[in-house]
């Protein structure tokens, strides 16, 4: 990828901020283009609340994924597959509340659009009508590709996803690298480039060979954000918990921490129970007061009551 100008240089028009985007001005599918056409790199994260969506926004991102990585990154499950449409829109929702900037992304999850473009359409339309997303991303080529074409042409935007897939991980040996054969890496080219033809306004590749992403990229005319598929893609994504160091499971060889945000949460509470525990929280300046008079008066009335509980028990 080259390299984005920084903001305030001399390539950067004053009325532009990081993204090139004017204040107050979103990420657009046109936007996404011109960034392709332009060589600038395109950032994507993923989100999947109010306070990491804000994060994104404030950060300037352009694109935003409500990924269904959140099903093991914050619901807890064992992978990707168990989540439901009514949790992820649960999650977009509340990530369309934290930011306007980014191009906001809604993953369907595993089920809610192989059976019938049908399903794949009302799927996609509950998506941006309940949660706010911009559009939806789905997983793999060939039957894809016509899910992905139903949904562009019911007028939502829709971004593929190729290489590793991870719902259907257990189908490709696991979470492992694609297309390290010609053969296999044919299979993702013609995977590419069926979301393409279907009409997918970008595409991820995720965990496949470096050269496989060059040699796949002069038939691309979509942008691609590569996820561990090397440096010649328009753009790159990374799992907000894995490169800010929140998720305590595996990391794949792909993911660069830019933080250890988990050793921090977890010497922080465990501050906060030393302190309790000892009694040194909370401090009169954490507390409320009230007038001396007022506390003599309520400590008579208190007597008071007693007393006649006494009396009258
Ligand atoms: O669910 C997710 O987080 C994703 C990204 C890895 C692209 O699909």
């Amino acid at each position: 990828m080259s390299s984005a100008p920084r903001e305030g240089s001399s390539s950067t028009p004053p009325d532009r901020d990081s993204r090139g985007t004017k204040p107050g001005g979103r990420v657009t599918l046109s936007v996404l283009a011109e960034r392709k056409a332009l060589g600038t790199p395109i950032v994507m994260i993923t989100a999947y609340d109010f306070p990491s969506a804000q994060v994104a926004e404030a950060a300037g991102v352009d694109i935003v994924l409500v990924g269904d990585s959140a099903a093991m990154t914050v619901l807890g499950y064992d992978s990707t597959v168990p989540v439901s449409l009514d949790e992820m829109v649960m999650l977009a929702a509340a990530a369309r509340r934290g930011m306007t900037t980014p191009l906001l992304v809604g993953d369907l999850p595993f089920g809610s659009y192989e059976r019938s473009n049908r399903q794949a359409v009302a799927s996609a339309q509950r998506f941006v009508k309940e949660s706010g997303c911009d559009a939806v991303k789905l997983e793999r080529g060939g039957q894809s590709a016509e899910r992905a074409a139903a949904i562009a042409a019911a007028g939502i935007p829709v971004m593929g996803h190729v290489g590793l897939t991870p719902q259907t991980a257990t189908a490709l040996g696991g979470y492992r690298s694609q297309g390290r054969t010609a053969e296999r890496a044919l299979d993702v080219a013609r995977d590419a480039e069926a979301l393409q033809e279907a009409g997918c306004f970008a595409v991820v590749f995720e965990a496949i060979p470096s050269d496989v992403t060059d040699a796949i990229m002069p038939s691309m005319h979509i942008p691609v954000i590569g996820i561990g598929a090397g440096p010649s893609t328009d753009g790159q994504v990374l799992v907000f918990h894995d490169l800010l160091g929140i998720y305590d499971g595996h990391a794949a060889r792909f993911v660069k921490r830019y933080a250890a945000v988990r050793d921090q949460m977890v010497a922080g509470v465990s501050e906060f129970a030393r302190e309790v525990r000892e009694r040194r929280y909370p401090e009169p300046r954490h507390g409320y007061t009230m007038a001396p008079d007022e506390a003599e008066r309520l400590r008579e009335l208190l007597d008071r009551e007693r007393q006649a509980a006494t009396i009258w028990p």
